[in-house]
Parts: C-alpha cells; structure tokens; sequence
C-alpha cells in the first residue's frame, strides 16, 4: 500500500530515531563514530528503497540520487547531532531530501535531484563545525594538519580516525552543484512567535571557537590562606562571565552572541583549589567588524584576568567561519513558491551554523527554516511537528517544480 506523505516522514523519523536515542527523548550522535555511521547506513537503505543509489565521498558524506548527471540541485543536511541533542536538527532536512526524491521519481521530474547527508556538521565532537560539508566544499579555514590534531571526545585524533575509515582529509571537491538547498529546523522562536509556517533564510551567522586552557596551582583548600592562591577556576568564572557581557553589548549592536558551553575544571575535588580549567568559547555574528571586537575582547579580558591572578592561560582557535548570504534569487523563488501555496513564511537570519555556509561561498544556496516548539534545540526537548516538514519540503518541492 502507498504511504501518504506524512506517513512516509513518520517511517523516515522512527527509522532514525532509534539510532543513539536516550531515555526521555534526545538523541547523542557525535560524528565520525558508530553512532553517526548507523544514520549513515539507514540513509542509504531508505534510499535503496526508492531505487536510488547511493555514492560516499571521501569526507563519509552520503547522496542519494536517481540517475548521474553532470548537473544537480543537492538537497542536504546532517545526521550527527549535540551531545543529549534533539531528534530533528539536521535530520528533518535530510527527511525533506528523501521526500523530495520519492516525488520526483513519482511526479517524473526532469530536473536532476541529490540529496545528500553530511558528516560532523556540528562542532561537538571535534570542536570544528560542517567538517563533512566543508571537506569537499574548501570550505574549512583549518588546514589537513590542524585539522589532523582535533581530538574528539573519546580521546581520538581526528587524523587517527580518518586513517581508519580510509577517509581523507583533502577529499576531491564536490562538482556539478546548480543549486543546494536545506530544510532546517529554525532553532529559535521567531517562527513561533510570529505564526509564519516556514522561513526564507537571508544571512547564516558565522561562528569563531575557541578553546582556554589555564593553569594555576592546585593546592590544599584548607590550608592555603585566601591572599595565597592561583584558584583557576575563579580566573575562569570571571572570564565566563565577561564572555557574557561582551555577547550582551555586542547583541544590541548587531544581534551578535558570545557563550562558554565548555567548562573543565581540574582536579574537580572538594579539598583541593583548582589548578587548572579548560574553556570553550564559542562567538558568533552575521557582522565581521562585531566578531572581531568580540574575538579581541574576549582574548585582552582573558589575559588580563589571568595576569591578575598569575594564572597561565593558553589560547588556541579551534575554527571560524564567515558569515554567509543566501542566494538572493532562491530567496525571492522560496518566498514566491509559498505564497503559491498559501504558506505564510518571513525572511529571517539565521544565528545557528548550517551546511550551507560551507555551500554558499561556492554554488547559489538557500534554506528554509520549519518552527520547532518553543524555539528550543540542541536539548532532547526539540520537537517539531511532521506538519512543519511537510510545509517545508512542499515549499522547495514547488520552487523545484518552478525550475524544472
Ligand atoms: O552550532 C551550530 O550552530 C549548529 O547547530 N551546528
Ligand atoms: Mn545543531
Ligand atoms: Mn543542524
């Protein structure tokens, strides 16, 4: 029996629910591990089924495609997610490309279609975002040797993990792009505030990722007097909070954000001042001069700090990436197939990285945004509706059936 639309997004959801579900909902699906592997498999068998083949490129990225053709739109998206992250970042885009396949092998669609799932997208693991997009996109500011020294997670080097899956740090760049396309949960609450069922994306903001490491003296809690110590976790407490303050005027000017989301302290004992902490910091904006400020900002106060408290600190830039500007035609054709459809939809920025930063220094690129309840993400609380996904992959089915 032909599954309906919705039926098909279900199957497409509990398919890849299952895969690093925790208990209470949310999933963790770093990448480059099993767990990512196992999306990565159930991609490409949901695309088997619609007769599609499937290729990997030497990042671990996979497309789905019907037929080869030297010219395509790519329709993509990711399948790692945060740590104790959400069930739709990245994967309903990449439910919206299989979609968009199955209709285009039913409705007869001239048009070259791929859709596409890309590795590492978030910076979670590695410390650097859009690693699988921005491989085979040049994307990556960091080159094959820095890049070869990330240690994710579980302790591994990025260059040892890529060596035993055969992958390659200077994969072939991708060819034949005429257009990339993502459907993405926004992230945030606009969509939601507003009531618009989808969003146009204008402007991705870009993300600069640091990492400090201090050191001070780890020494006896109760025996050393309070005018005699090198505590490094006070020093990174006050650089947390002057983070904040720097995000917090930044945000006024240009809707710029600033966070620590990493914090390690060591040797985390209840009798012993901390000697050393780690920090990672994460800056983003669509405005280069407001990241700039806030890089330096961030650097002068931290070393300040740090003298202050005789702490040694240790700064080291995990990745940056610009800001980037959607296709402004794409735009225009997005917003024109919604309104075709009677689907409200606003042009709006986006604050959280995408694939599609790595695209559209390259190829003519757009994204739309579906809301997702109550603008959280990156938490197992992430929801959105199979409705939302629908809306947004018939607004990019009706802008391919324009192009066609
Ligand atoms: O971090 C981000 O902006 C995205 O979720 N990768
Ligand atoms: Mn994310
Ligand atoms: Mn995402």
């Amino acid at each position: 029996m032909e599954l309906s639309d919705r039926e098909y997004l279900e199957r497409l959801f509990e398919a890849f629910y299952e895969v690093g579900a925790l208990p209470g909902g949310g999933v963790t699906r770093l990448g480059y591990t099993e767990l990512e592997d196992e999306m990565h498999r159930r991609f490409a068998d949901l695309a088997g089924e619609l007769g599609c083949r499937i290729e990997i490129d030497l990042a671990g990225n996979s497309y789905a495609f019907s037929e080869e053709a030297e010219e395509y739109v790519l329709i993509g998206s990711h399948l790692d997610s945060v740590i104790q992250g959400g069930r739709y970042d990245g994967v309903a885009g990449v439910m919206a490309g299989l979609l968009l396949l199955k209709r285009a092998k039913e409705a007869g669609l001239k048009l070259p279609l791929k859709a596409a799932a890309f590795r590492c997208e978030e910076s979670s693991n590695f410390g650097c975002c859009t690693m699988g997009s921005g491989l085979v996109t040049g994307q990556l500011k960091e080159g094959p040797d820095r890049l070869s020294q990330l240690m994710g997670k579980d302790g591994v080097h990025l260059g040892d993990v890529f060596a035993r899956r055969g992958l390659s740090l200077t994969p072939p760049r991708i060819t034949g792009v005429k257009q990339y396309l993502e459907l993405h949960i926004e992230q945030g609450k606009v969509l939601e505030e507003t009531g618009a069922r989808v969003g146009v994306v204008s402007t991705i903001a870009g993300p600069r990722r640091w990492k400090l490491q201090l050191k001070g003296l780890a020494e006896h809690s109760g025996a050393t007097p309070m005018s005699m110590r090198q505590d490094a976790l006070c020093a990174a407490a006050e650089i947390v909070l002057a983070v904040e303050r720097i995000g917090q005027r930044e945000a006024v000017r240009c809707e710029s954000v600033a966070t620590v989301g990493v914090i390690q302290n060591t040797p985390n004992a209840l009798n012993v001042i901390p000697g050393a902490a780690e920090l990672g910091i994460d800056l983003r904006g669509s405005d280069m001069d407001s990241l700039d400020r806030m890089e330096q900002d961030t650097l002068r106060t931290a070393r300040e700090i740090c003298a202050r408290r005789r702490i040694d600190l240790l700064e080291s830039k995990l990745s940056e990436m610009d800001p980037v500007r959607m296709d402004e035609g794409i735009q225009r054709g997005l917003a024109a197939a919604a309104e075709r459809l009677s689907i409200s939809c606003r042009n709006m920025p986006s604050g959280a990285g995408h694939d599609a930063m790595a695209f559209a220094p390259l190829f003519p690129t757009g994204m739309v945004f579906i809301p997702c309840k109550k603008g959280i993400s990156h938490n197992p609380l992430e929801s959105a509706t199979l409705e939302s996904i629908l809306d947004g992959a018939d607004v990019l089915w009706e802008y391919l059936r324009g192009m066609d």
